[in-house]
């Protein structure tokens, strides 16, 4: 099973739409794949209709209960596990279970066999967790808005995975909610994006996009020939050509 992150510790950044259209993506290419919403905030369940059973708490996902949790799509090959309310103390619960950036690791052993990929939409932090989101995933790809603090947050995650002695190569960054028709949007894409960490696949700022939160469906769904559909695709195929390298 390989495992997606898609992280980054500013908010707002297109996580969750990405997390949810290329959960989609991998999917209709056939590949068994789990949604994991590990944000409280709970948006990637809602966009798929799904709410949390009462009875999971982040206990249970810490002991790597999870099968009795996961829950079937509308979609064929796709699973989501719900977030729960409980999960917005995750750090503290992970820093007195002993403080280790490991435990993430440890919680998805489990379903290992069950998936071919495990994708994460993450919360907006740069804590214990995301240490433990860094060191569990195979890939972390991160939204990258082609402004001053998105740049500045970036560049966060690639200290703290140096930090963390973890291959820099699993980091990937892709620039998200793009408007080409600002000047600091081209400028910042044209300084950066030919470094090798950059994906090429840009996701504009689209209306599409936006409506997901209406028809609470991936854009692929709702709007199969958009431009958003076709550019969350070429960012998944991306993603994918990119896992295979490592
Ligand atoms: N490509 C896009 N075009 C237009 N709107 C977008 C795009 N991507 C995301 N959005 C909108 O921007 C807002 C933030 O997106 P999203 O929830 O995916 O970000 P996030 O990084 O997951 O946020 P958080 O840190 O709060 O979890 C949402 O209202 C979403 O609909
Ligand atoms: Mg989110």
């Amino acid at each position: 099973m390989k495992i997606i992150a898609i992280y980054s510790s500013k908010g707002g950044v297109g996580k969750t739409a990405t997390a949810v259209n290329l959960a989609y993506d991998c999917a209709r290419s056939g590949k068994s794949t789990l949604l994991c919403d590990m944000d409280p905030q709970g948006a990637a369940g809602y966009y798929y209709r799904i709410r949390p059973k009462d009875s999971f708490h982040r206990k249970q996902f810490l002991k790597g209960d999870l099968a009795p949790f996961i829950r079937g799509t509308d979609f064929a090959n796709l699973d989501l596990l719900p977030t729960h309310f409980s999960f917005r103390n995750l750090d503290i619960a992970l820093e007195d279970r002993g403080g280790s950036a490991k435990e993430l690791k440890k919680v998805f052993a489990g379903i290992k066999d069950d998936y071919e990929v495990l994708i994460l939409d993450c919360p907006p932090n740069m804590t214990l967790l995301s240490e433990n989101i860094i060191i569990a995933a195979d890939m972390v790809v991160t939204p990258v808005i082609p402004t001053t603090l998105s740049i500045l947050a970036f560049a966060q995650l690639v200290k703290l995975t140096d930090k963390l002695e973890v291959n820099r190569k699993k980091l990937a960054a892709f620039f998200s909610l793009v408007d080409r028709r600002k000047n600091m949007h081209s400028e910042t894409i044209s300084k950066f994006g030919k470094k090798k960490i950059f994906l090429t696949t840009e996701i504009p700022s689209l209306a599409d996009v936006e409506k997901m939160g209406i028809h609470r469906q991936p854009v692929a769904v709702s709007a199969p020939t958009s431009p958003a559909a076709l550019a969350y695709n070429q960012l998944w195929l991306e993603i994918w050509r990119r896992s295979m390298q490592l």
